[in-house]
């Protein structure tokens, strides 16, 4: 049986609403209070498919946690040097995050270990990060073309490397940062644009020294990460979806609470305001060494824009609703710059050209990007190629649709946001959800 949303055209968004936790930062949580010592508790942690896999797999690898009960987690490190051969492959699901970061702390221990995904996943590319975890000294098999399954063979020690990484990517240097933990001497890792710095802050919130550089960081191994509490940020990226709908759907105003707003993480922000969007930020905090605030939507006549190239690293999960974004704007908007979309849960260029095509927008694509010319567009029927941000972009595309949107294949939704239905009802959005 598979889900399909059926949305309504139409509607304003209100109210105040809290984006549930944040998937980068609740699955580090999780790894990093695995190889600490002592205690970590977490608070708003993201209980979706994705993060329950990393809790899965440290789960199998004999770390106690206790939880998710209503997002809190408590972790009883293992240290270091403290887990164990898993009987089980480690299956990660869809989480691409799961496996690259999994595959970094693993590949410098001591046991053999295998992980896999799901037909998404095993077609995702691995080379990225098994090329130089090979550097570092680590023993891994991939299947054909450098996908998963990743069989990891124990090794005694790894060895530090400096690494120019060819792609802004935050889970190669996460991972390379991770067996950096494992290895001889110092790991350096050079981005060649800012991709999301949770790896780093989380690391020194454990108590482990991280040293930057302009665009290096460093960390050397052979050190202990000391137990400590987290209380995770709501998610940007599932905020994101409603940052697009109050802007596009006449009268909106809506206010998120606790949204995660990392530097490296607010391309969305800062895109939408560029095509004109009123966004406002207040009641800045830091939670954890994370920067946290409330954000105020009100709907506002967006304009086509040519998208900054320098903030595609910042936003390369928002892609999706930000295309719907750029249907309901005027004029044309430009993306050029992200061919990483193509390799996400799915081709997101080709999937949301299609998705767009089908509602009647001007979408044309390019190898590395797309161009929108913004405009009315109907509603109609859509294959979310099981890519939940995909799901939850076309959704928000009905409440400037002229008839309802049905999207087909939404059960991944449940990968990274759950609760989104329900919330998006709440807030205005027209959705139900119907088995088909
Ligand atoms: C993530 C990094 C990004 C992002 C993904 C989560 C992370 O991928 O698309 O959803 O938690 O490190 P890349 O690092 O491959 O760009």
């Amino acid at each position: 049986m598979s889900l399909d949303f059926r949305v309504e055209p139409g509607g304003v968004l209100s109210g105040r609403l809290r984006a549930p936790g944040d998937k980068s930062i609740s699955h580090r949580a999780i790894m990093l209070g695995s190889i600490a010592e002592g205690v970590s508790e977490i608070s708003g942690f993201l209980e979706a498919e994705d993060t329950l896999a990393t809790v899965n797999a440290m789960r199998a690898m004999g770390v106690r946690i206790e939880g998710p009960t209503k997002g809190k987690v408590q972790v009883s490190g293992a240290g270091l040097r403290g887990l164990r051969n898993p009987k089980k492959v480690l299956d990660c699901g869809n989480s691409g995050t799961s496996m690259r970061l999994l595959c970094g702390l693993l590949a410098g221990q001591s046991f053999n270990c295998e992980l896999t995904g799901d037909d998404s996943l095993r077609k995702r590319p691995m080379e990225r990060i098994t090329a130089p975890l090979r550097e570092m000294g680590a023993d891994i098999i991939t299947a054909k073309n450098g996908t998963a399954p990743l069989k990891l063979r124990g090794v005694s020690e790894l060895s530090g490397i400096n690494y120019l990484m060819p792609v802004a990517s935050a889970q190669v240097k996460s991972a390379l940062l991770l067996a950096g933990l494992y290895a001889k001497g110092r790991t350096c890792v050079t981005e060649p644009a800012p991709a999301r710095d949770h790896t780093e802050r989380m690391l020194q919130g454990f108590g482990y020294t991280v040293h930057r550089a302009g665009s290096t960081i460093c960390i050397d191994g052979g050190g202990k990460l000391k137990g400590t509490n987290i209380d995770v940020p709501g998610d940007i990226s599932s905020a994101a979806f409603f940052m697009v709908g109050a802007s596009i759907a006449p009268g909106s105003d809506i206010t998120l609470t606790h949204v995660g707003v990392n530097p490296t993480r607010t391309g969305v922000i800062e895109i939408l305001r560029l095509m004109g969007a009123d966004i406002t930020l207040f009641n800045h905090r830091n939670v954890a060494g994370e920067a946290v605030a409330d954000v105020r939507v009100r709907y506002s006549h967006l304009k086509g824009i040519v998208i900054p190239r320098g903030l595609v690293p910042l936003a390369i999960d928002e892609f999706p609703v930000l295309f719907v974004a750029a249907a309901s704007a005027e004029g044309e908007t430009v993306l050029a710059g992200a061919e990483e979309l193509r390799i996400k849960e799915s081709d997101r260029i080709q999937v949301m050209t299609e998705g767009l095509r089908k509602l009647g927008a001007a979408a044309q694509p390019a190898p590395d990007g797309m161009r929108i010319r913004g405009g009315a567009y109907s509603g109609g029927e859509i294959e979310s190629h099981g890519d939940h941000r995909v799901a939850m972009a076309f959704a928000i595309a009905a409440l400037r649709a002229a008839s309802p949107v049905t999207i087909h294949d939404c059960a991944n939704v449940a990968t990274s946001f759950p609760g989104f239905p329900l919330l998006a009802r709440s807030a205005g959005l027209r959705i139900s959800e119907v088995q088909g």
